[in-house]
């Protein structure tokens, strides 16, 4: 556990329910996208192992960018204001482009992130995101893939941060309550 044990509430996913979920969805998007290539464009920081994990798992060419978007900082909640920190470093136009992001909360992020994208005229435009907080989603965003509907808690691991630690945990947990005071 990285250390992290003494500050973990209990485990919400565990490694073999993630990576049998992403065998899924890569199994689905292989399907769907036979014959194309595809651009996965994975949100910075927080998508980064589920990236990882889901382009070994894809049977199909793709290439990797990454951009890099902040909402929450170092809190638990959604500021609501989204900051562009890197952007792509190539054109989109033409190309299928599927988004890879860990978790929609608010769906702010994304519904930013989708019109941002949706402006460079793609070939296509969808969304895959490991995780879904259906009760907390603001803003009603168009996600063609979902790994996992959860509860409304504060999750971490496997990419997710609680001030910038427990992204390397390999599963996904809640903290203690404690941890946050
Ligand atoms: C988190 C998470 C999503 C976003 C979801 O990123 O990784 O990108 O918030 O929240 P929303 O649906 O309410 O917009 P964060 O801004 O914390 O940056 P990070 O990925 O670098 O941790
Ligand atoms: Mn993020
Ligand atoms: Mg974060």
């Amino acid at each position: 556990d990285h250390g992290y044990g003494p500050d973990i509430d209990h485990v919400l996913l565990s490694e073999e329910q993630i990576q049998a979920k992403i065998g899924e969805l890569a199994a689905q998007i292989a399907d769907d996208y036979a014959g194309k290539e595809v651009l996965l464009v994975g949100v910075l920081k927080g998508a980064v192992l589920f990236m990882s994990d889901f382009a070994r798992a894809l049977q199909l060419p793709t290439q990797m960018e990454f951009m890099a978007v902040s909402s929450y900082g170092s809190a638990t909640s959604s500021s609501g204001v989204v900051r562009i920190l890197m952007d792509l470093n190539r054109d989109i136009a033409d190309t299928h482009v599927l988004v890879l992001e860990d978790i929609i909360d608010s769906g702010l992020t994304l519904s930013w992130l989708l019109k941002n994208l949706g402006g460079r005229a793609p070939a296509s435009l969808e969304v895959c995101a490991l995780l879904r907080k259906p009760g907390a989603v603001k803003v009603d965003v168009p996600v063609k893939y979902i790994g996992f509907d959860i509860p409304n808690e504060f999750v971490v691991g496997y990419g997710l941060d609680y001030a910038e630690r427990y992204r390397d945990l390999p599963y996904i947990a809640t903290l203690k309550p404690e941890v946050y005071q």
